[in-house]
């Protein structure tokens, strides 16, 4: 158990992509304090038009939403923050080695490359707590052109899927991305 500990605090050290260092970016666990923050990001209609389902969750809706998904040692949710306020959110919902990726950036904030950061922090934190995930999976609206365009410089791939599955994503206007990462982890973020 020691060991594991030493080996996730050596990892977490060496967890800060160089392009980070001195921007004042950082990601921290959420928690339920976070309900307002999240539930004001989700009803941002950028993110409504953005998601990947469209409905406008109410507060209730909201908070036991939050709750489950902290409770869900399956799911990672991190609040990114830009010297030490909140700007943003990374989420994993894990299954097995999979994971599927959400994330989005406060109006305010976007367009000064936070998203990029955000996701080289996320995902070397969730190849630190959780190295079993190989691929990571998103999905985007065929018409989130900055998203699209983030990703695919992230390295990720359209998703090769079943047919049937390509063509059920197509009808719900979305294209599947992923990014499938080798064993040795030499080619994070
Ligand atoms: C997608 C989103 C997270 C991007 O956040 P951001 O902080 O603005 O992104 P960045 O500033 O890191 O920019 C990422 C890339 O998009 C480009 N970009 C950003 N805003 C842009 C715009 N309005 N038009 C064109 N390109 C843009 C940047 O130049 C950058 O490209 P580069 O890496 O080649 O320089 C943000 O727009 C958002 O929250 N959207 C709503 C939620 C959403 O779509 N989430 C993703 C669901 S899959």
């Amino acid at each position: 158990m020691v060991a594991s500990v030493d080996r996730q605090t050596a990892l977490r050290a060496e967890a800060v992509p160089a392009e980070v260092t001195g921007t004042g970016l950082e990601i921290r666990d959420s928690h339920a304090g976070d309900a307002r923050l999240l539930f004001d990001w989700r009803r941002d209609p950028v993110v409504i038009r953005h998601a990947r389902h469209r409905s406008e969750p109410d507060w209730c809706t909201h908070v036991n939403w939050l709750q489950r998904r902290l409770q869900d040692r399956d799911c990672l949710l991190f609040i990114v923050e830009l010297d030490g306020r909140p700007i943003g959110q990374v989420r994993f919902d894990i299954a097995g080695s999979r994971a599927v990726l959400s994330y989005s950036v406060a109006a305010n904030h976007r367009g000064q490359g936070h998203a990029r950061k955000s996701l080289a922090l996320a995902l070397q934190r969730l190849d630190v707590e959780r190295p079993e995930v190989c691929t990571v999976r998103a999905e985007v609206r065929v018409d989130n052109a900055v998203s699209l365009g983030l990703l695919y410089r992230l390295r990720f791939v359209r998703g090769v899927g079943s047919p049937t599955t390509r063509e059920s994503t197509a009808q719900r206007g979305l294209v599947t991305l992923e990014r499938t990462f080798s064993e040795q982890r030499e080619d994070l973020p």
